[in-house]
């Protein structure tokens, strides 16, 4: 016995897409599982469906704005009913952590916003200890199939 925090590493869906739709549909029964203070960590590489399912996610919670890739911003706000706040960020361009120390990262992640992170690579170490792990990954020979891999990170009960 010790005062380490245990976190565990669940997995919680594994599934295969098989289409746009399938993808979507899964972003909306997943949507409906999610709670203020959630950190998602998108990882997949590009064109793999990352933004998509941000995309999805956020249009069954309602948001006030359809999210697009951040290119030129790290972060992106949208406002969704009940004052929450959802945060998009988009690490793909950043090349040093240290450019990150500035944007105050644990302001948003110990919050009651949602926080979807995609390129979280880029941030190894400094998510929190409870947040989700979300793996999209390519189907060969089915353009439109993705694998699509859930784990929960949290203390357990
Ligand atoms: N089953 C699927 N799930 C998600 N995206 C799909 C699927 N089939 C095809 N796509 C396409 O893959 C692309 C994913 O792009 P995007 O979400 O921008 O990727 P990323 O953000 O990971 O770079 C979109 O053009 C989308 O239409
Ligand atoms: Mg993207």
């Amino acid at each position: 016995m010790g005062l380490k925090k245990v976190v565990e590493k669940r997995l919680r869906y594994d599934i295969t897409a098989n289409s746009l739709a399938e993808t979507q549909a899964f972003a909306k029964k997943f949507a409906a599982e999610l709670r203020p203070g959630d950190v998602l960590a998108l990882y997949g590489d590009l064109g793999a469906g990352k933004t998509l399912l941000v995309k999805a996610i956020c249009r069954a919670l309602h948001t006030d704005e359809e999210p697009t890739s951040p290119t030129f911003t790290i972060i992106n706000e949208y406002h969704a009913p009940d004052d929450l706040l959802v945060y998009h960020f988009d690490f793909y361009r950043i090349e040093h952590s240290e450019e990150l120390v500035n944007l105050g990262l644990e302001e948003y992640f110990y919050n009651a916003h949602i926080c979807f992170i995609e390129w979280p690579e880029k941030i190894a170490g400094h998510l929190p200890p409870t947040h989700y792990d979300i793996h999209l990954t390519f189907v060969e020979n089915q353009p439109q199939a993705r694998k699509i891999r859930v784990y929960r990170s949290d203390n357990p009960r």
